[in-house]
């Protein structure tokens, strides 16, 4: 089983679509494991992409990151890293394929509406970067093949 974390952007909780975007994890089957609704400022933001320190999109992206609320979720299922990854689609929502998250809700390459984890071992890193343990919850359900 695994479990990857998902942020709705601020662009995401502006434009209304954090229940679109929920209802849509929940009929591809994934288990919502922990959730929680924060304004990041500057320091976690940064902290967060840190990886991305430098490029030319660093500082715009960032000031967008923090201009209104996030919501940060874990969701569960079998597959869940690479199948919420191809879920959410294109880092460039207007490159981004039919059917996908960015694609319908997203704007460009820095307003994307969500991010997902690129891999099971960033995963556990990003999960803990916003989430204690006690705070991930495991229950019984249905469809967690995916
Ligand atoms: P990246 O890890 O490349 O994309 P993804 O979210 O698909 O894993 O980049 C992280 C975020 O940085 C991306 O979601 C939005 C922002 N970003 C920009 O604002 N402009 C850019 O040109 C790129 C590549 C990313
Ligand atoms: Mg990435």
């Amino acid at each position: 089983m695994e479990r990857t974390l998902v942020i709705v952007k601020p662009d995401g909780v502006c434009k209304k679509h954090v229940g679109d975007i929920i209802k849509r994890f929940e009929k591809e089957g994934f288990r919502l494991v922990a959730l929680k609704m924060l304004h990041l400022n500057k320091k976690t933001a940064e902290g967060f992409y840190a990886v991305h320190k430098g490029k030319p999109f660093f500082e715009p992206f960032i000031n967008f990151m923090v201009s209104a609320p996030c919501l940060i979720m874990v969701w569960e299922s079998k597959y869940a890293v690479s199948r919420i990854r191809e879920i959410i689609g294109n880092t460039n929502s207007s490159q981004a394929r039919e059917g996908t998250l960015r694609k319908s809700y997203g704007t460009d390459n820095r307003r994307n509406l969500v991010h997902g984890s690129e891999s099971k071992a960033l995963a556990q890193v990003e999960i803990s970067y916003f989430f204690e343990p006690g705070e991930l919850h495991s229950y019984e359900g249905e469809d967690w093949d995916r």
